[in-house]
């Protein structure tokens, strides 16, 4: 699936750049996505798993189910998608890559410059006293107590109803300001606010190019619309990059 040539040409002279990731693209590494047919949430309710009050009503089920996704986060491989946006990074003198994902698969892959919107489940702290319990610090077992006060231990993700990290959301609405091209990629583009970044990207003169299995609501506004699995189309458009810059 190619990018039309023009809009290839003025990709490749871009100087700034930014990608916006969703779940989709680690679907092809194994781990779920959460709306769509078979989506996390079509079968569990996330009011009852990933929310501040769900935590504090049954502590030891969240802690459980974020024991779980991280099992499955920790066994996954960064895939094609990833590996191309590690490349992509390489291609254009300023590159940011924004994701609404918590698997860590892109840090993994090697991204250097990751905005978490979300999050990281690697990443876990107490909520009495804020001490940070990350990678394997946190033991997997009911909820977890701190050793230091006694409070309970969350994953540092950003649950329904609460805010994003101001910091991190600074960076990519700063990046989204001057970026010449989004890619935006496996993300349904219903949740806010990571949905209004391509949009201040169109609004500040950039090009939207989306990547993904179906139509999303952003699609109507996308300068392209590339159908089909995030590995296979991320590593088309880096290779097009990389021939029209004269590296391929
Ligand atoms: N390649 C590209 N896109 C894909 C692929 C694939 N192989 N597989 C699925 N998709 C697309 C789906 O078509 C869908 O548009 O990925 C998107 C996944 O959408 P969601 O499951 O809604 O995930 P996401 O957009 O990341 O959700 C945003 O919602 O539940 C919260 O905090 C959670 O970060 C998450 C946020």
């Amino acid at each position: 699936m190619n990018l039309r040539i023009d809009l290839l040409r003025e990709l490749a002279s871009a100087k700034h750049a930014m990608a916006l990731t969703g779940a989709g693209i680690s679907a092809e590494s194994g781990v779920p996505t959460f709306r769509g047919a078979d989506g996390l949430w079509s079968r569990l309710n996330p009011q009852e798993l990933a929310s501040f009050d769900a935590f504090l009503r049954n502590p030891d089920l969240v802690t459980e189910w974020y024991n779980h996704r991280r099992e499955i986060a920790n066994h996954a491989v960064p895939n094609g998608g990833h590996l191309a946006l590690v490349q992509m990074e390489t291609l254009f003198p300023d590159f940011t890559l924004v994701t609404q994902n918590i698997d860590n698969l892109h840090r993994r892959a090697g991204s250097k410059n990751v905005v978490e919107l979300h999050g990281n489940i690697e990443r876990n702290y107490c909520i009495e006293c804020g001490k940070r319990y990350d990678g394997d610090a946190f033991e997997e077992n009911e909820s977890f107590k701190c050793p230091a006060c006694g409070g309970l231990v969350r994953p540092d993700i950003v649950w329904f109803g609460e805010m994003l990290p101001a910091d991190e959301w600074k960076r990519a609405e700063f990046a989204a300001r001057k970026a010449e091209v989004i890619f935006v990629v496996g993300t349904s583009a219903v949740v806010y606010p990571a949905a209004e970044l391509p949009v201040t990207v169109k609004q500040n003169g950039g090009k939207i190019i989306e990547v993904n299995i179906e139509a999303t609501p952003l699609s109507s506004i996308a300068d392209a619309t590339l159908q089909g699995p995030a590995s296979e189309i991320l590593s088309d458009i880096v290779k097009q990059l990389m021939e029209l810059q004269g590296i391929a």
